[in-house]
């Protein structure tokens, strides 16, 4: 499950106000249920949760209520156990002197709860991550010493995790194994969180806790040891981000707000330290073989990378989706370098595919936007892309930034071959940008209410084809498809007839004549065409005009767009909330 947790000790205030306000800043990463856990002056823990999202549970359970200087608290993304109250996050152990908050997956469980069952503990929920509750109460009981229970605890969990566990003494004891935590450091108060946005309100003071670390927090501070017990300590790193990136301000939701923001981000992510984009470069230009990997959007963008890749440097860039990187190993070698991008920078199976990878001799650059991420930190070159926290679900302004710096890296390569100028790409995203009105009739009124959207694209457009339908999938609901327009008659011309909609994304570049003809093949069958392109024909039912471009490499930055404004705008008329789709999580941080 890729859910957020938060734990606060605090001095000063009591906590569950900041822990309620945490978890709204880090829905995005999983709304299903929601949970606070606090230790009352009684030193009793007290336990409040719900389905629904953070606002819904906080308004029936009155969670900014709760009493106490010591909390947690989890909005989750249910992967073992259904959707339920008994399930939703903190589970308390059976004396309930212990809660514990989750996020990934214990995948040795079953045999673990069977072990516990027979000692007479007694489950209450499905999870995965009651176990956590009851083992941790079982060595405690023998030891009374927090720190031998964790350090018994997690030698007995498999899988990947990050959890909080408070216990009924006021300590909180925190452990991650492949699941990102940090700790935020204030004057009056700490934060056990999964993402810095989980305590930016309060401070920008991090501490980020490496692979097979545990963190005990009391009174006395945070005392940091790793899981063979050994104290180690972690520097304070001052966080970039400005707390108001992370407000919507005039725009009703993030997605719109972050669609707009590419008008500044395609040039934040060419502003980059001179000896990182050196190194970066030259381990590039050195290398045998390259492999771009990434999930989603960040795939796609390793499909254009590599396009332009193998189209500027002359070499071979080869495109691993990361979720079948470990069934293609065997070219991987000393000499493959492997470009890894990534948005949030901890999805579950470009991290697995970069350590597969080092561990076959490859060296491992990286593309991410959160430049604190467990990703940053295992490459050996990372250059981050400066959009900002990107809030909203769907990816949009980090895959024009991916694209962005992929361009300027390359041009940095081959002298220019690309053509990526930030400042020519900025004004024509901006003119697309002012024409979303108009994309905007075109859900409202042109488009039918249609189940199945058909994007085709050849060569560099293909790869935005994929991307459109992505967007479309996640934000509206819709079934859409992205089809290289060559394969067409090889099969889903089958699915072609007057209840199609079928975007041609058709610039006057080589593919030009080629991807008419795919147009004309699916008019003939009755669908409803809709054109991306800078010239018009007549076969278009509705056109989208783009800039025409001087390198058609460069007509994956404005063709995104329309495609991003129409499936937000379809999003709004299908009465889906944009931001958070159903069934989705920011990032993926299980396999
Ligand atoms: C894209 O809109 C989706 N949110 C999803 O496909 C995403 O791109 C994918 O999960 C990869 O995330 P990352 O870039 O943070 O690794």
């Amino acid at each position: 499950m890729c859910c957020s947790i938060i734990g606060i000790i605090s001095s000063k205030n009591v906590v569950a106000p900041a822990l309620v306000d945490s978890l709204k800043r880090m829905e995005y990463r999983g709304y299903d249920s929601v949970g606070v856990a606090t230790l009352a002056t009684t030193n009793r823990i007290s336990v409040r949760k719900g389905i629904g999202k953070v606002n819904q549970v906080n308004s029936s359970l009155n969670l900014t209520e709760m009493e106490g200087f010591v909390g947690i608290g989890h909005s989750r993304w249910a992967t073992h156990g259904g959707v339920t109250d008994y399930n939703a996050h903190p589970h308390p152990c059976c004396t309930e002197d212990i809660a514990v908050v989750h996020n990934g997956i214990i995948e040795n469980y079953l045999p673990l709860k069977e072990e516990l069952v027979k000692k007479g503990h007694r489950f209450r929920s499905e999870t995965d991550t009651e176990v956590i509750a009851h083992l941790l109460e079982d060595h405690y009981n023998a030891s009374r010493d927090i720190k031998a229970a964790m350090l018994e605890t997690v030698s007995q969990l498999e899988g990947s995790y990050a959890f909080v566990a408070m216990f009924a003494n006021g300590s909180l004891a925190c452990a991650r194994l492949d699941e990102p935590l940090v700790i935020g450091v204030s004057d009056n108060a700490y934060y056990a969180s999964s993402d810095v946005l989980g305590f930016l309100q309060y401070t920008d003071q991090a501490m980020f806790l490496d692979n097979r670390d545990i963190a005990i927090i009391d009174r006395d501070g945070a005392h940091i040891f790793t899981f063979a017990g050994e104290p180690v300590t972690r520097g304070v790193t001052k966080v970039a981000w400005e707390l108001a990136d992370v407000n919507k301000g005039e725009f009703a939701h993030y997605t719109i707000k972050e669609i707009f923001e590419q008008r500044t981000s395609v040039k934040a992510a060419t502003y980059q330290e001179e000896h990182k984009i050196k190194v970066f470069c030259d381990t590039i230009a050195a290398a045998g073989n390259i492999i771009v990997t990434g999930s989603g959007t960040s795939y796609h963008t390793s499909l254009i990378t590599s396009m332009a890749g193998c189209r500027a440097l002359k070499k071979r860039f080869e495109p691993v989706m990361a979720s079948e990187f470990k069934y293609n190993m065997d070219s991987i070698d000393k000499d493959t370098v492997v470009l890894a991008i990534s948005q949030s920078g901890e999805t579950a199976d470009v991290l697995s595919a970069t350590k597969l990878a080092r561990a076959a001799g490859a060296k491992i650059l990286s593309i991410v936007n959160v430049s604190t991420s467990s990703l940053a930190r295992a490459a050996d070159v990372s250059l981050a892309i400066n959009s900002g926290p990107e809030i909203g679900v769907a990816a949009t302004k980090s895959f024009t930034g991916q694209v962005s710096l992929a361009y300027s890296v390359l041009d940095r390569i081959s002298g220019g071959r690309i053509g990526f100028d930030r400042d020519a790409v900025s004004d024509k995203i901006t003119k697309m940008l002012a024409g979303s009105a108009a994309i905007e009739r075109l859900v409202n009124v042109t488009m039918p209410k249609v189940n199945d959207i058909y994007l085709l694209g050849r060569s560099i457009h293909f790869p935005i084809a994929l991307e459109g339908a992505l967007k479309m999938k996640e934000l509206a609901y819709v079934h859409a498809e992205g089809i290289a327009a060559g394969e067409l008659k090889h099969g889903p011309l089958a699915l072609m007839d007057k209840n199609a909609v079928v975007f041609v994304l058709n610039p006057d570049d080589k593919t030009y004549g080629d991807t008419l003809s795919s147009a004309h093949e699916v008019k003939t069958r009755g669908a409803k065409i809709i054109g991306i392109s800078n010239v018009s024909n007549d076969i278009y039912d509705a056109m989208i005009e783009i800039p025409k471009m001087e390198n058609e490499l460069l007509y994956p930055l404005v063709e995104v767009i329309p495609l991003q404004l129409f499936s937000y705008y379809l999003a709004l008329r299908n009465n889906v909330d944009p931001d958070f789709p159903r069934n989705l999580a920011k990032s993926v941080t299980v396999k």
